[in-house]
C-alpha cells in the first residue's frame, strides 16, 4: 500500500490513523472514521463553515455557533441568500469579524459562480474569495480526501516536536509545512489531518504534553532530546499597546441608539454602540455624538484584541429628549433595551451594554 513519500512518514501516518480510529473526537462537523470507511461522505459546506469558524477559535467556542448556523442555513445557497446583517449578528461573539464578511462573500461565489458546489481541489478552493492557504488545504483534505498539507497551530506544534525543529516561528513555517507534506498519506489524508489536529488539541498540548499516551512518542525527536515542551520556539512577545476609547449609551423611551459600523475595519459591518473613533492605532477623541449632559464611567470595559488592549469608558446620556432628526443624521437605529441580547453586538459592545444597563 502506497502511504506516503517515505517509510518513516508511512509509519507515522499509520500509527496516527490507528490511534484516531480508536480515539477520534466526536465533533458536530465531523464524519467519524468508522462512518467514513463505511462510505459516508462529508458535506463540503459543513467542512468549510467549521474550518472558517475554527480559525483562532476553540472547538468549545465554535460548537454552538456551528449548530445554530447549520440549522438556520443548512446549505451554502441558504447562507448565500441571507442578509449580511443577519449573518453578522449570528456571528456576534465569535470574534475576528472579517471572517464573517469573507464567509458571506465566499458562500455567494460558490452559489452563483459554481452552481452551489465547492471546488474539489486545493487550487480551486484557494481561488474563492476569503479562502486562504489553510482553509483551502483543510477543506481539500477533509471534504475531498486530497493529500493537502494542513497546518494549523496544533499541527505546527506536533510537527515541530516530531522533527525537533528548533527554529523559532514564524521562520520555521516553511520547514514545518514541508515535513507535514512528507508525512501526509495518499490514503485517508482527511482523517490524517483531523487526527493531527486532535493530537495537538488533546495530547501534544502546549504545556505538559501527554507523551506517555502519544501514538507518535517513539518517532518524536523532541521527546528523545527532552525538549518537547519548549517547541515550537516562539520569538519574544511584543508588548500589546493599550488604547482608550469611549462608547456612548443614548436611551430614550426604552430604546437605545445603535449604529452599524462601516463595512471595512475593526468589527466592520457589525451593530454597535456609537463610539469616539478609537482604533488599534489611536485613542478615541472622547467627543460625544450629541452635546448635552453625560455621565462618564471610566474604564467600564477592558477588552483584549489580538494587537492591542482597549480600555473603554462608557458615557451615558443624561440630557433632555433628543430630536429624532438629529439621530437620523447619525445613521442610528433605535433598539429595544429589553431585546439587546438579540442585537448581535460583538463582545466588546455587549459588555459595554451590560455595564450601561447596570448604571442607568
Ligand atoms: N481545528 C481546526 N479544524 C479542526 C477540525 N476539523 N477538527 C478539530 N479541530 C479543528
Amino acid at each position: 500500500m502506497k502511504m506516503c513519500k517515505d517509510d518513516a512518514g508511512a509509519s507515522i501516518a499509520a500509527a496516527l490513523l490507528a490511534h484516531y480510529d480508536a480515539h477520534a473526537r466526536d465533533l458536530p462537523w465531523r464524519i467519524s472514521p468508522a462512518a467514513r470507511q463505511a462510505g459516508a461522505v462529508p458535506d463540503p459546506y459543513r467542512v468549510w463553515l467549521s474550518e472558517v469558524m475554527l480559525q483562532q477559535t476553540t472547538v468549545a467556542a465554535v460548537t454552538g455557533y456551528f449548530e445554530r448556523f447549520t440549522s438556520r442555513w443548512p446549505t451554502v445557497e441558504a447562507l448565500a441568500a441571507a442578509a449580511d446583517e443577519e449573518v453578522l449578528a449570528a456571528w456576534a461573539g465569535l470574534g475576528y469579524y472579517a471572517r464573517a464578511r469573507n464567509l458571506i462573500a465566499c458562500a455567494r461565489s460558490v452559489a452563483s459562480d459554481h452552481a452551489g458546489r465547492f471546488p474539489d481541489s486545493e487550487a480551486g478552493l484557494r481561488a474563492l474569495p476569503g479562502v486562504g492557504d489553510y482553509t483551502a488545504a483543510a477543506v481539500a483534505a477533509i471534504a475531498f480526501d486530497r493529500p493537502a498539507a494542513v497546518v494549523d497551530a496544533n499541527v505546527e506544534r506536533v510537527v515541530a516536536r516530531l522533527f525537533a525543529i528548533e527554529t523559532p516561528l514564524p521562520a520555521a513555517r516553511a520547514e514545518i509545512r514541508a515535513r507535514t507534506a512528507q508525512i501526509t498519506p495518499q490514503e485517508r489524508p482527511g482523517d490524517f489531518a483531523q487526527a493531527m489536529m486532535d493530537l495537538g488539541a488533546t495530547l501534544c498540548t502546549v504545556r505538559n504534553p501527554s507523551c506517555l499516551l502519544c501514538p507518535l512518542a517513539s518517532y518524536c525527536m523532541a521527546r528523545a532530546a527532552g525538549i518537547a515542551e519548549s517547541l515550537p520556539a516562539k520569538p519574544p512577545k511584543k508588548p500589546r499597546p493599550q488604547r482608550n476609547g469611549t462608547a456612548f449609551w443614548i436611551e430614550q423611551d426604552g430604546q437605545v441608539l445603535l449604529v452599524q459600523r462601516p463595512g471595512k475595519g475593526m468589527l466592520g459591518g457589525m451593530r454597535a454602540l456609537p463610539d469616539d473613533g478609537w482604533s488599534a492605532r489611536r485613542n478615541g477623541d472622547a467627543v460625544p455624538p450629541v452635546t448635552g449632559q453625560w455621565l462618564t464611567i471610566d474604564a467600564a470595559v477592558s477588552h483584549i484584541f489580538t494587537h492591542f488592549s482597549l480600555e473603554l469608558a462608557l458615557a451615558l446620556y443624561r440630557g433632555p429628549q433628543i430630536d429624532k432628526v438629529v439621530i437620523e443624521n447619525l445613521n442610528g437605529i433605535w433598539w429595544p433595551v429589553e431585546q439587546i441580547a438579540e442585537a448581535g453586538l460583538p463582545t466588546l459592545f455587549a459588555k459595554a451594554a451590560s455595564a450601561a444597563i447596570q448604571h442607568r
